[in-house]
């Protein structure tokens, strides 16, 4: 098979394309096709250095994908031709691939409604948005959110999710980002270069930040006091209240079919449609790179094997 392969950490350029045997499934594991994988903020990270988890090198990047199950382990309860999609565990090898293994067990049937990239573009986006939203603030119908970082890749499924549930939403992002933003169903969109989100919110229920570091603070001064913050863009623990007012959470994004197959049904069900999308090859993951480590991808980036 053929992979975008990290041999050592460094810069877009690290990446480079190589040729491995298939992997071959183990019990309770399925060999599949990839027809779409996306790239996420986390992959420029793992590249650099930066991530929490250690891989061995050479690695292979990328954590969602879309794609065909062409081969079955002992007891995977799945069937060889399903249309699948899943994020990979972070410990193991990634989907900058032509093929990978998964447990059948965290991968799920592909939304009905979109195409391979679109699910690949929705995969891990839309399931830390989930989990974030729905499992971690439990945004309630008419609450007021925001979302930092409205335009990337998780905080669209974020708006999305919040206008879908039935919350005012306000997010951030530049303004050349704003009819995006309300294409997504935002309410209020918010320019972070010249606002002061304490002053121009205070009310909020609820924070979604995608984005961490200097948003940490307007995230916290946004919140009404008993209001609720998430984080996924500030490391792995929850950073400590600017207040003593308002929680911080850290969302726990564990993969499992269970919650591929909510992403599916909110995406069949109408609640998400696919972000904006480019696509590329493979073989131009270190032009992908660049741009998503940039910090100003609008939606998704999608590499095609
Ligand atoms: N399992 C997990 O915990 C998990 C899973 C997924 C992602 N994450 C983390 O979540 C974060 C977001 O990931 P992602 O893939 O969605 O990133 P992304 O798509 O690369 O984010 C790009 C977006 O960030 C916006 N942005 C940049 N600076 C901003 C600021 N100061 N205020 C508001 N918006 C800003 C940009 O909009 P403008 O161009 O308008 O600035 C752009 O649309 C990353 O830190 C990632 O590592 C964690």
């Amino acid at each position: 098979m053929r992979v975008m392969e990290l041999a050592e950490h460094g810069g877009p350029e690290v990446l480079k394309l190589a040729e491995r045997p298939d992997p071959v499934p183990g019990a309770g594991q399925v060999l599949i096709e990839i027809r779409a994988a996306s790239v996420n903020a986390a992959d420029w990270k793992v590249r650099r250095g930066k991530s929490l988890q250690q891989h061995v090198l050479p690695h292979v990047l990328g954590r969602d994908f879309s794609g065909v199950v062409i081969g079955l382990g002992e007891g995977a309860d799945l069937a060889i031709g399903d249309e699948v999609f899943g994020v990979c565990p972070q410990e193991t090898e990634g989907a900058y691939a032509s093929r990978i293994v998964m447990d059948a067990g965290l991968v799920a049937l592909k939304p009905r409604s979109l195409s391979h990239v679109e699910t690949a573009a929705i995969a891990l986006a839309g399931l830390t948005a989930m989990v974030a939203i729905e499992d971690t603030l439990g945004l309630k119908p008419g609450e007021n959110l925001l979302v930092q970082g409205g335009a990337g890749g998780v905080g669209g499924m974020a708006v999305q999710l919040g206008h879908y549930i039935g919350a005012k939403v306000a997010a951030t992002a530049r303004s050349d980002n704003h009819d995006y933003l309300r294409g997504l169903g935002a309410d209020q969109p918010i320019d972070y270069r010249d606002a002061d989100l304490g002053q121009v919110l205070g009310d909020r229920d609820a924070v979604f930040d995608c984005v961490g570091g200097d948003t940490v603070a307007s995230s916290f001064a946004a919140l009404r006091p008993g209001g609720r913050a998430a984080f996924v863009g500030s490391g792995g623990t929850a950073p400590e209240p600017t207040r003593a007012d308002v929680t911080s959470l850290r969302p726990a994004v564990g993969r499992s079919r269970a919650r591929m197959a909510r992403v599916a049904e909110l995406a069949d069900a109408g609640a998400w449609k696919p972000p904006v999308i480019e696509t590329m090859p493979l073989t131009e993951a270190v032009k992908a790179h660049a741009l998503s480590e940039a910090g100003h991808v609008r939606g998704k980036i999608v590499l095609i094997p």
